[in-house]
């Protein structure tokens, strides 16, 4: 099968033929249509897992995806992050334990824009749960697969802050973007709460961290389908050219299409 993979972490990705993988036990092994790449993918490459789970090589990258499961036809899309690391969604197949956060793919959805949605749009829709009281919202790093969702999803809640742009008071702050300095700074202008996804708080309830369920994947399949949710897919990248997969997207998601 074709595959995007790297050779060694840190190393670049590259189009290669690998063998399929085989499904272990408890696992679905899935014929992909369509992959969402997300900054984790890039740091999964880069070894930000090393220390803390085992990995194959050639490591394929990708969390999220849609695709066909071999052995029923179910269509589905979802988290396909699982152990070992390297076994991703950046292919023609892929496995994932059945156990995965995981729904059916419904007919009317375009499995492209299904690949998008998972990781961005939970973390997306969690926060915005989380914001419920919060009249005003800063959202650093608007532009981006998290960012685009979360601006949506707020309405005119949302204060999206791009490079440059300069932070205002406000209910809450989500920073999508920044290490732990700059955090601190933009944390003074949220009166009460504030989320980072980047692990940047001092104050361990502020690192949000997204948990996978069928339920978000259900509630964002539908809030797409009755036209709530607009996917902006920046980049369609065939995946026998993709090898600059994480050259970026210029805001909103990049898709390998399979
Ligand atoms: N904790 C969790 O559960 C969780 C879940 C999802 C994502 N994440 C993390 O959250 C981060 C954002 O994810 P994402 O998918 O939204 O990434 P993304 O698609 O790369 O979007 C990031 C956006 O922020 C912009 N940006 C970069 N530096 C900026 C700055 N200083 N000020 C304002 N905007 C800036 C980028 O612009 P350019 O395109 O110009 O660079 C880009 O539009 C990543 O680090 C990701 O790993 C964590």
């Amino acid at each position: 099968m074709w595959a995007i993979a790297a050779e060694q972490f840190g190393g670049p990705v590259r189009s290669m033929e690998l063998p399929e993988p085989a499904a272990g036990p408890g696992e679905l092994k899935v014929r992909m249509f369509a992959a969402g790449v997300n900054p984790f993918d890039r740091k999964v490459v880069d070894g930000m897992m090393r220390d803390s789970m085992p990995h194959v090589f050639p490591l394929v990258p990708g969390t999220d995806g849609a695709g066909e499961v071999v052995e029923t036809g179910e269509r589905i899309f979802g988290t396909f992050f699982h152990s070992p690391v390297g076994v991703g969604t950046f292919a023609e197949y892929t496995t994932v334990p059945a156990t995965n956060a995981l729904a059916p793919l419904p007919d009317e959805l375009d499995p492209v824009v299904a690949a998008a949605l998972p990781t961005s749009g939970m973390t997306a829709l969690q926060l915005s749960d989380r914001l419920e009281g919060a009249d005003s919202v800063l959202v650093v790093g608007a532009r981006g697969g998290v960012g685009s969702f979360l601006t949506q999803l707020l309405g005119d809640r949302a204060i999206p802050i791009g490079r440059g742009d300069a932070l205002v008071e406000a209910d809450a702050l989500v920073d999508l973007v920044s290490d732990a300095d700059r955090y601190a700074a933009n944390r003074k202008f949220a009166r009460s709460l504030a989320f980072t996804t980047n692990y940047a708080a001092a104050e361990k309830a502020e690192n949000f961290g997204m948990k996978g369920s069928l339920e978000a994947l259900t509630r964002l399949a539908g809030l797409v389908l009755d036209g709530t949710l607009q996917v902006p897919i920046t980049r369609r990248l065939p995946l026998r050219e993709a090898n600059d997969v994480f050259a970026g997207s210029g805001g909103g998601k990049t898709v390998v299409v399979m």
